[in-house]
């Protein structure tokens, strides 16, 4: 079964996904990385020259391109903005909850993420707390060390029968 890992930009996804990878040997994708590589684009470069519309159609097109099984999918933070693609996510999804005060402080040094431009982090929280909440079967606290919140995870996933 795969495994899609959604939260916040910045609640630490994409490091969650690698080390998951590392420690349970499956194959990682990150969505934002495959959707670059489809429009031979960096995905700030998408965003700011087709527009945010565009990219979330091209978001959803490496959404359903994924045919593989047992790999761990590290999902930009945009993904629950368009209700089709929790359709088009068939496996395990676990909501990275991060305090919006430590993404603060991650972010406050990254001028990369485009969205943030035009939006305040805590109104993109605001928008999409409840989205997360309706697309994941799980909510796993991130508010922990990389070691501790994987071993969380590991734990859950073993009781669900996905290891
Ligand atoms: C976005 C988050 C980004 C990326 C794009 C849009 C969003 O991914 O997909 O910039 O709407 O929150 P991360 O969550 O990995 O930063």
């Amino acid at each position: 079964m795969n495994i899609y890992l959604i939260g916040m930009p910045g609640s630490g996804k994409s490091t969650i996904a690698r080390d998951l990878g590392k420690k349970l040997n499956r194959k990682v994708i990150d969505l934002d990385d495959e959707i670059a590589k489809n429009a031979l684009m960096f995905v700030e470069e998408i965003i700011e020259k087709l527009g945010i519309d565009a990219f979330r159609n091209l978001e959803t097109e490496a959404l359903k391109q994924i045919n593989e099984d047992n790999v761990i999918i590290s999902c930009g933070g945009g993904i629950v903005t368009k209700r089709e693609n929790k359709a088009f996510m068939n496996g395990f999804k676990i909501y990275i909850d991060t305090d919006i005060e430590i993404i603060r402080k991650r972010l406050e040094t990254d001028y990369e993420r485009p969205l943030l431009k035009t939006k305040t982090l805590d109104s993109l929280y605001e928008e999409r707390f409840l989205k997360y909440l309706d697309f994941a079967d799980v909510i796993v606290s991130n508010n922990k060390t990389l070691e501790n919140v994987c071993e969380d995870i590991i734990e859950i996933l073993d009781k669900e029968g996905i290891l």
